[in-house]
């Protein structure tokens, strides 16, 4: 098996296209092994991780921690609101307090975008940046790009796009990066005030026509409106995004052809996607959430194996 080129996951950003690969192929012998009666390998045996969780998560806490447990890793968990970060203890020494205790993976979820290349910087451990502010989500955009090549056999020469608050969401920016790496085309699509300036230097184009922008792509990503990250009002009301941007049924039967529906969740039922929409045959969400295991075992696995 090949090796990664990176020590650290800290974005999408800093991979190759090789690397993506060799994620992709480690993912799929372990989504074979989670699939067995015995879901569990003794490959980490001997690595010990700390999930460190500055923000709330779901799918991600609980993904990496059953990806890590499925692994034999030893693993421990903190969340900064029960924690002495209320008391004002810094990141770093947060941090090498817990690898005073033999930690050799971080996996981090932070507020402040670059925490997880500042941490990487100041800290002798492997880290993983399970989202950082606006700036990066990487393993969710693996897991997208995944689903999307279980889906329809391949990424490159696909149709994505993707809808919503592009301007503050992490998972654009890493999907946009995994998207390309791969060789897809990548539309966003969203009011113009929660599109970043310039946003077509990254690569994509830009459609603010709903409607023509699904008739145009094998794909759509549907994202939440960031509504924590919101500072202003970006639109009028919810009401009329829902009207201009949300996707429900009768639209998506009204396409040219049948489209893909993924969104990386947590779903706000009838803003973005109504619920007869996320639970119809062409939404792959939850496949989205099971494939989320076995490539951040593959992602772990794969940096353990550069600290050995
Ligand atoms: N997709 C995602 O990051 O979900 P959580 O915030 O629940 O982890």
């Amino acid at each position: 098996m090949g090796e990664l080129s990176v020590k650290h996951l800290l974005g999408i950003k800093y991979l190759k296209e090789s690397d993506i690969q060799l994620i992709f192929e480690t993912a799929d012998h372990f989504k074979e092994v989670i699939n067995r009666s015995i879901k569990k390998v003794p490959s980490l045996r001997d690595i010990t991780i700390a999930n460190v969780f500055f923000e709330n998560s779901t799918r991600t806490r609980l993904s990496f921690e059953l990806a890590e447990k499925r692994l034999s890793a030893d693993v421990i968990n903190f969340s900064a609101a029960q924690s002495s970060v209320k008391k004002g203890e810094t990141l770093i020494d947060t941090v090498n307090n817990i690898l005073s205790m033999k930690v050799d993976m971080v996996v981090m979820r932070h507020p402040n975008p670059g925490a997880g290349i500042f941490l990487s910087k100041n800290v002798k451990a492997s880290i993983v940046n399970a989202g950082d502010g606006a700036h990066e989500h990487p393993t969710q955009a693996l897991l997208d790009s995944y689903s999307i090549r279980e889906k329809l056999g391949d990424v490159a020469g696909k149709n994505v796009v993707i809808v919503g608050d592009i301007l503050h969401s992490r998972v654009a920016l890493s999907n946009i990066f995994a998207l390309q790496l791969q060789g897809a085309n990548v539309k966003v699509c969203g009011p113009k005030t929660l599109l970043p300036k310039h946003v077509e230097s990254l690569g994509v184009t830009v459609e603010t026509n709903l409607r023509k922008a699904l008739n145009w792509c094998d794909v759509a990503n549907m994202l939440r409106i960031q509504n924590e990250r919101l500072d202003i009002s970006y639109f009028p009301t919810t009401r009329e995004y829902t009207q201009q941007f949300g996707v429900n049924k009768a639209l998506l039967d009204s396409l040219d052809k049948e489209i893909v529906i993924m969104h990386p969740g947590p779903i706000n039922r009838g803003v973005e996607i109504t619920s007869d929409v996320a639970d119809s045959k062409q939404s792959i969400i939850l496949n989205q959430v099971e494939n989320g295991v076995a490539i951040r075992m593959a992602v772990i696995y794969l940096l353990a194996s550069k600290i050995k």
